[in-house]
């Protein structure tokens, strides 16, 4: 049991990977909206991990498999991409979407992230897009990443940065729960959204599990979106944890809950479209 948190780990992770397999279609219909969000932050990702032509790759948390598609186009022909995901949902649509982009040498496989259905020092490269801060142990998390790469290997993974460069995701979830009528919650509980974005922690777990050649570099990655309804619509569709928060409300006061949001979030709007802020961090290391 996790003490400090009274959540027994396996069943947080079944919670988790429900809330995923709920939100797979609505995290795959969001595509047109998450990848140009993250197009540039994920070319970066994947050349500080060291994808490259002939390169096999573990994909961690892949989802419905945006990156993916772009590693499978990087590693070429002959190199190899397993891409895995705690829900096997959410799954499907990236072993869809990897077929239907003519790659072959893309598998996927359901796996927990913090407990690896993969055999050791079996690839070259390891990424993980905005997946590690839903670890409930995002160091078993890095050390199963540290045992499945070749020695000499390398990693790189991205996850939100601070609350304070994070206003969306925190009025989000503040709103969310203010109307579900339960407390504020630490931003750095494991397993939310901005755990992982306390200053220095993700450098320090990296050290844990081994790596060396640490490195983290913060990358701003605003929304540019018409309005602030098409942010609201993909939080709607997509955004499993602040979903979560809302289920116990009816319908007539979960609609008051995303309009208040809506009201809030609104301040982004600009003469040019809605801007909202957001900040992630790549963080890049090799193994010994
Ligand atoms: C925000 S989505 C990111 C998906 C994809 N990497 C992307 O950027 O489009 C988070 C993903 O993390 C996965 N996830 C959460 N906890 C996990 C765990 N313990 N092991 C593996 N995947 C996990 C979820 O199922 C979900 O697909």
């Amino acid at each position: 049991m996790n003490k400090e948190f009274s959540v027994d780990p396996d069943v947080a992770t079944a919670a988790m990977r429900a809330q995923w397999d709920q939100a797979a279609r609505g995290w795959r219909e969001s595509g047109a909206v998450i990848r140009p969000w993250l197009q540039q932050a994920t070319q970066a990702m994947l050349g500080m991990a060291g994808v490259k032509p002939g390169a096999h790759v573990l994909d961690v948390a892949a989802g419905a498999g945006d990156q993916t598609l772009d590693i499978a186009k990087r590693v070429g022909p002959d190199g190899y991409v397993l891409a895995t995901d705690l829900s096997p949902e959410i799954l499907q649509f990236a072993a869809q979407q990897a077929a239907a982009a003519g790659h072959r040498n893309v598998e996927t496989r359901a796996s927990d992230g913090q407990n690896l259905q993969v055999e050791d020092t079996r690839f070259d490269a390891v990424v993980c897009r905005l997946g590690l801060m839903f670890f409930g142990d995002p160091l078993q998390g890095l050390r199963e990443m540290a045992r499945v790469l070749k020695p000499g290997g390398g990693i790189c993974t991205m996850v939100f940065g601070s609350p304070q460069a994070n206003p969306c995701v925190t009025t989000l979830m503040s709103t969310a729960l203010g109307h579900a009528g339960l407390p504020p919650r630490d931003p750095f509980q494991p397993g939310g959204l901005l755990s992982l974005g306390k200053l220095g922690l993700i450098d320090d777990l990296f050290k844990g599990a081994g790596f060396r050649e640490i490195a983290t570099t913060s990358v701003a990655a605003p929304f540019h979106l018409p309005t602030v309804k098409d942010y609201m619509k993909f939080i709607r569709t997509s955004a499993g944890p602040i979903v979560e928060i809302l289920k116990s409300l009816d319908g007539v006061k979960a609609e008051a809950a995303w309009a208040d949001m809506e009201q809030v979030l609104s301040r982004y709007e600009t003469a040019t479209g809605w801007e909202g802020p957001n900040q992630l961090l790549l963080t890049a290391a090799r193994k010994s």
